[in-house]
C-alpha cells in the first residue's frame, strides 16, 4: 500500500514517538528516511530501527528546532549531501502546559519560534526541491486542540490553530503534485502523554494512571492511541494515494472529537 520507493524523506521530531513512529512507517513504504531531532543517542538508536524496517538509506540530523539558523544550515546540509527531499513531516516537541493567564511573554515566543517560523523556514527550503521533482508532501502533527482547545494547554492551543491557518494558506500556494496536511492526533502513547498525565496528576490529586484511565474513556474506542497509528496515517498523506488530500485536518483521536 502507497509505496514510496525512491521517495526522501525529512522527518522532525523523529527520535521517539510519533515522530519515529512516522519515520518507521515510511521507511517501511521504501522510503528513504533523514531524522532529525536534538539527542544524538537516541537518534542513533531511532536511525538502527528505521534502517531495520527497510529503508534505503538513513540519516541522522542533530539540530534544535528552537535554533533556527542552526537547523537551517543542518537541513541545507542534507539536501546538498542527499538531493532534494519529497515528503516533510513536521512534527517536534509541543511546548510546555499550564493556564494561559500565567504563560509569560517568553513562552509564546519560543512556542511561535518552533512551531511556526522553524516550519516557515523548512518550507522555504524544501519546497523548491519538492516542485522541481513534480513531487511533495507536507503532513503537520498538530493536535486536536486545532477543532476543540484543551484545558490547560494554553499557548500549545494557539500555535496549534496558527500552524492549521498557515498550512491551509500554503495550499493554496504550492504547486500541483506538492500537498500539505495535518493529523491531529488524540491521546497518544508517547513519552509526552507520560509527562502530560504525571501534570495533570499532580493537579488533580489523583494518580497518572487515573488520568490516563479518564483519557482512555473520554474516546469511543476506550482506550488510548498507538504511536503506529498515527504514523500510518501520515504515511497515507505521503503516499501517491493521497495525490487529491490537500489542505485537510484529520484526526487520529479514537472518535473523541464531537465537532465536525
Ligand atoms: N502524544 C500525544 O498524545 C499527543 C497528542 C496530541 C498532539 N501531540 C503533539 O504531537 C507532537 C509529537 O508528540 P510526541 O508525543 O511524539 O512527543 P515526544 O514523545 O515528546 O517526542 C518529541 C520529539 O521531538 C523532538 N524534539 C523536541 N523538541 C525539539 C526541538 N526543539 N528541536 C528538534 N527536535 C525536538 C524530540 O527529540 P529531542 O528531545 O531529542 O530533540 C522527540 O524526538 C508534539 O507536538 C505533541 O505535542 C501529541
Amino acid at each position: 500500500m502507497g509505496d514510496l520507493t525512491g521517495r526522501r524523506a525529512l522527518v522532525c521530531g523523529a527520535s521517539r514517538g510519533i515522530g519515529l513512529a512516522a519515520a518507521l512507517a515510511l521507511a517501511s513504504r521504501g522510503a528513504s528516511v533523514a531524522l532529525l531531532a536534538r539527542g544524538a543517542t537516541a537518534l542513533r538508536a531511532a536511525a538502527e530501527a528505521v534502517s531495520a524496517r527497510g529503508a534505503p538509506s538513513v540519516e541522522t540530523v542533530s539540530a534544535d528546532l528552537d535554533d533556527r539558523d542552526a537547523a537551517e544550515a543542518a537541513v541545507a546540509d542534507l539536501v546538498r549531501r542527499w538531493g532534494p527531499v519529497h515528503l516533510w513531516v513536521n512534527n517536534t516537541g509541543g511546548p510546555p502546559g499550564g493556564p494561559l493567564l500565567a504563560a509569560t511573554e517568553a513562552a509564546f515566543l519560543a512556542a511561535l519560534g518552533r512551531h511556526v517560523l522553524a516550519p516557515q523556514r523548512i518550507a522555504q527550503q524544501l519546497v523548491p526541491g519538492m516542485a522541481s521533482e513534480g513531487y511533495g508532501r507536507i503532513v503537520n502533527v498538530l493536535s486536536t486542540s486545532v477543532r476543540e482547545p484543551i484545558d490547560g494547554l494554553g499557548v500549545s492551543n494557539l500555535c496549534r490553530a496558527a500552524v492549521a491557518a498557515w498550512a491551509k494558506t500554503l495550499s493554496r500556494e504550492l504547486p500541483p503534485g506538492v500537498t500539505i496536511n495535518n493529523v491531529l492526533p488524540g491521546y497518544t502513547d508517547t513519552e509526552r502523554l507520560g509527562e502530560l498525565a504525571t501534570a495533570a496528576a499532580g493537579r488533580s490529586g489523583t494518580t497518572p494512571e487515573t488520568v490516563r484511565a479518564t483519557w482512555a474513556a473520554a474516546a469511543p474506542e476506550g482506550r488510548i492511541g498507538t504511536p503506529a497509528e498515527v504514523g500510518g496515517v501520515i504515511a497515507f498523506l505521503c503516499s501517491p494515494d493521497a495525490a487529491f488530500v490537500r489542505g485537510v485536518s484529520i484526526p487520529v483521536d479514537g472518535g473523541r472529537l464531537r465537532s465536525l
